[in-house]
């Protein structure tokens, strides 16, 4: 079948449309620094596809139902309901985003000391681990190492590693499968891979939990990809993937295809216990946990529709698509094309730029000021070290930029202009300066800093 979104549009949103002066003018004032641009200067936003999703109709219908009584909500019932189906988990509780799930896990599971170990910790959760007192250790599987082969499932975990870690000195006191394995090029996990974590962590008495945000693109690209899958519905991957761990953090803002929301799902009864305390002192009620009626009812929806096959095989295909003119235009991207963001390769493209000199953000950059694109860097502004004086003393292992893509949000041609763009650049990548650093916080530098161009 030709692609093809599965959905007409009912309701529209102008996007702004800025003159070269204007972006440069914008990006001047934003210090270089695409967080800190405002939404009426973007053209087209893939800094993120959380939260930024559009709502279908029947969500919005959804919406209007929302039960908005303090204590037992029907919307909670509904919510919990669908989230019960989807992983089979008795303890279910809203939260109001995914860090919220992950800081009250954590705090529940670890003791400071204990290592917690995943295929990929996504930064907050990397954050919240230590939050814990605890440490993160990322295990990827061999395979992430080279960013063009095509292997099918390199957001795996390497399994001869965990083992190791399982029977060390050190205590684990958890293992988080991160799906799909968004710090690691939004590669999926196989249900082979989890399987075997998962065994290795009962063998070893540690808990396994999944951090599900992407619960159903993982589940989409196992029937695309793995033997003995192919006949099965995304909704029965997703849940045969619960059933192997003890329990879940899903960041809703992603495949629920919603603006706010997240769960934390838990199977063993005295650990939901001690999560609910600390649900109801720093979230609410644990018939809302932070969120509204309307927004439980509008999760609820979201989570029946992510897993229409249609529908993610639209994603999938308009994802790979982008992916092939982007190779077309003569950028490389992380291999193979993932489901909710393509990682492009901005040191082979711009090697002229040694990584103090910051290529992956002087690709994001460039792509806003030559088309309004907004994204955000992977490379050593966000993961490498200064010293003192602020001087780059570890570079981070791949120079990237990501373009996420919103669900529901962009057409065909939206992407082709992206890739129209990024052939722009690549015609003359030379004529793309390095950055340096003018002002960094002392935490959550990408955030923050400030940076200017530099030539030389
Ligand atoms: N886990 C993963 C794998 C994520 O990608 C995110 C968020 C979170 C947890 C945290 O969830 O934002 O609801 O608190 N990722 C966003 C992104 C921010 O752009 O990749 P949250």
């Amino acid at each position: 079948m030709p692609l093809m979104e599965p959905y007409r549009i009912k309701v529209v949103e102008p996007i702004p449309i800025l003159t070269r002066a204007e972006r440069e003018a914008a990006m001047a004032r934003a210090g270089y620094n695409p967080f800190n641009l405002r939404a009426d200067e973007i053209t087209i936003d893939l800094l993120s596809d959380s939260g930024t999703n559009a709502l279908s109709s029947a969500q919005q219908a959804a919406g209007m139902l929302g039960d908005e009584t303090y204590a037992g909500a029907r919307s909670f019932f509904r919510f919990r309901k669908v989230v019960e189906d989807l992983t089979g988990y008795p303890h279910i509780m809203p939260v109001h985003q995914g860090r919220a799930a992950e800081r009250i896990l954590f705090g529940a599971v670890l003791k400071p000391g204990d290592l917690s170990i995943s295929n990929t910790h996504f930064d907050t959760t990397r954050a919240n681990v230590q939050l814990s007192g605890g440490t993160a250790v990322d295990l990827p599987c061999a395979e992430a190492g080279n960013l063009d082969s095509r292997d099918p499932f390199k957001g795996n975990i390497d399994l001869a590693a965990l083992e190791a870690a399982l029977a060390g000195p050190d205590p684990v006191g958890q293992v988080i499968m991160t799906v799909t394995n968004n710090g690691g090029g939004g590669q999926p996990v196989s249900m082979a891979n989890l399987a075997a974590a998962t065994e290795l962590c009962r063998a070893h008495g540690v808990p396994c939990f999944l951090d599900a945000a992407r619960f159903a693109e993982n589940a989409w690209l196992v029937i695309q990809r793995e033997e003995g899958w192919s006949d099965k519905t995304p909704h029965e991957v997703a849940r045969a993937a619960f059933d192997l761990a003890d329990g879940a953090v899903a960041s809703l803002k992603k495949d629920a295809i919603a603006h706010m929301g997240a769960f934390l799902a838990i199977r063993d009864e005295a650990l939901a216990k001690q999560c609910e305390l600390v649900l109801t002192a720093t979230e609410g009620f644990r018939t809302y946990g932070g969120l509204a009626g309307r927004d439980l009812e509008m999760l609820a929806t979201g989570m029946e529709e992510v897993v229409d096959p249609d529908y993610l095989r639209s994603r999938e295909d308009a994802t790979r698509y982008l992916g092939e003119l982007i190779n077309t235009v003569g950028v490389s991207i992380v291999e193979p094309a993932g489901i909710h963001a393509l990682y492009l390769n901005a040191g082979r493209l711009l090697p002229h730029l040694p990584p103090h000199r910051f290529p992956g953000h002087a690709l994001a950059t460039e792509l806003y000021l030559a088309g309004g694109i907004r994204c955000a860097e992977l490379g050593s502004l966000y993961l490498g070290e200064e010293d003192a004086e602020g001087n780059l003393v570890k570079a981070a292992p791949y120079e990237l930029v990501r373009l996420a893509i919103p669900r529901r949000v962009y057409t065909q041609s939206h992407l082709e202009y992206v890739a129209e763009i990024l052939g722009e650049i690549a015609k003359d990548p030379t004529s793309v300066p390095g950055y340096r650093v003018v002002e960094s916080p002392p935490l959550l530098r990408h955030f923050n800093c400030r940076v200017e161009p530099v030539r030389d």
